[in-house]
C-alpha cells in the first residue's frame, strides 16, 4: 500500500525551522514518537554555501526539540525523540585506523559535518538537561532509490545513462562504508523499538570501498544491464554500452573536493549486539537494485534535471567535465 493511500498517513510541507508551524502540529497530534530525518546533507553545497546547513540542521534541530519539550513536558506516556546523524561528525580514518565507534571523538570537518555535529550535541543537551527521552543514530553512506542525483552513485548512473563524464574526485582513493537505504531504515525501525533512550548507535553497511572501485563496478553492472536488454539501448543510446562499449570510459578525474575526508568506517558492533541488527543487503545486490531503480524510474530523475539542477551541476563540475577522460 502506498503511504499516501494509508488513513494514518498527513503530509505538511512545511520547514522545521517555522516554530509555530511545528508547535501547531504538536498541539494538533498527539504525537508519541518524532523521527528527525530532515537535513541538508551534501558536503559539496555546504563547501559553496553554509548558511542553510546551519539554518536547517542546528537551528532546525533545535526547534523542534523545544517543540518536543514543550508538547510532552507534562504528559508521563511514552514517548521518544529519534535523531537520524552521520559518521561524518567523527572526522577521517587513516588506513590503518579501526573504525568509528559510538564513543569516537566528535572531529566534523565539513561545515555539513559540523552542522550535524551542532545538532547532535544539542540532542544530547536536551537528554540531559531536560531529560527528553532521545536515541540517536549515526550511519555510513547511504544509497538507493530515490537518492537525489548530486550524490555520488545517482549521479554516477544518471550521467553514465546520458553517456556524459562521470566526475570522479582526487585520485578516487577516498573511501566511504556503503549502507543501502532499506537496511538503515531496517536499523531505525529497530533502534526506535528497542534501543535504549538516551543512547546513540552507529548503523554500517560494512562495505567500505574506495570511490574509483565503487564507480567501477557500477559501470560494470550498467553494462551488463544493456548486454543483456537490447531495449535499453533505444531507450539510452547516448550510453556508451547501448553499442557494446564499456560506460567506464566516461569516468574523469576532477578537482578534488577541499577538506575530502579520505577514509570514513563505521563499526556498528553495539546495534548487533544489543539489537541483533546486521545490514542484509550485499553490496553487489544493492548495486543492481539501485541500478534497477534508476533505468524504470527515468520520469523522476529527468523531473529534477531543470533549471537549479543544471546550475548546480555547472557550478559545481564546470568545465571539468568536458576534460579529459581517464
Ligand atoms: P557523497 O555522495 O557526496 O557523500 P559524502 O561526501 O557525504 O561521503 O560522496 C561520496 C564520495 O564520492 C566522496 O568521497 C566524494 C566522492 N565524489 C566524487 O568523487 N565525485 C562526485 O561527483 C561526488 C558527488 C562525490
Amino acid at each position: 500500500m502506498q503511504c499516501r493511500e494509508n488513513k494514518q498517513f498527513g503530509f505538511v510541507h512545511g520547514d522545521i525551522c517555522d516554530a509555530r508551524l511545528v508547535q501547531s502540529l504538536f498541539r494538533r497530534h498527539d504525537f508519541d514518537l518524532v523521527v528527525h530525518f530532515a537535513a541538508e546533507s551534501h558536503v559539496d553545497r555546504s563547501i559553496v554555501s553554509s548558511g542553510r546547513f546551519v539554518r536547517t540542521n542546528v537551528v532546525g534541530t533545535h526547534t523542534l526539540l523545544d517543540c518536543a519539550l514543550n508538547a510532552w513536558k507534562s504528559s508521563s506516556a511514552d514517548r521518544r525523540f529519534h535523531h537520524v546523524s552521520t559518521d561524518e561528525v567523527f572526522g577521517s580514518l587513516g588506513p590503518a585506523d579501526p573504525p568509528f565507534t559510538e564513543t569516537s571523538r566528535y572531529d566534523p570537518r565539513s561545515p555539513y559535518a559540523a552542522s550535524k555535529a551542532g545538532s547532535d550535541f544539542l540532542v544530547r543537551s536536551y537528554a540531559h538537561t531536560h531529560g527528553l527521552p532521545v536515541t540517536i543514530t549515526n550511519c555510513s553512506n547511504n544509497y538507493g532509490p530515490y537518492q537525489f542525483p548530486e550524490k555520488l552513485l545517482p549521479l554516477t548512473i544518471v550521467n553514465a545513462i546520458a553517456g556524459e563524464k562521470l566526475p570522479i574526485y582526487g585520485d578516487g582513493g577516498n573511501i566511504r562504508d556503503w549502507l543501502f537505504v532499506e537496511d538503515h531504515c531496517a536499523g531505525i525501525a529497530l533502534v526506535l523499538k528497542h534501543g535504549r533512550l538516551g543512547e546513540t548507535y552507529n548503523i554500517g553497511g560494512g562495505a567500505e570501498m574506495a570511490n574509483i572501485d565503487l564507480i567501477g563496478l557500477l559501470c560494470d553492472e550498467l553494462d551488463r544491464r544493456f548486454a543483456a536488454d537490447k531495449s535499453l539501448a533505444a531507450s539510452f543510446p547516448r550510453c556508451p554500452a547501448a553499442s557494446g562499449g564499456s560506460t567506464r570510459k566516461l569516468i574523469t578525474f576532477v578537482k578534488d573536493r577541499p577538506g575530502h575526508d579520505r577514509r570514513y568506517a563505521i563499526c556498528a558492533d553495539k546495534l548487533a549486539h544489543e539489537l541483533k541488527f546486521h545490514a542484509e543487503t550485499v553490496l553487489a545486490d544493492g548495486l543492481r537494485r539501485t541500478v534497477d531503480w534508476y533505468l524504470n524510474n527515468e520520469r523522476w530523475w529527468r523531473a529534477i534535471q531543470t533549471g537549479a539542477y543544471r546550475d548546480w551541476m555547472k557550478k559545481q563540475y564546470g568545465a571539468a567535465l568536458t576534460g579529459s577522460n581517464a
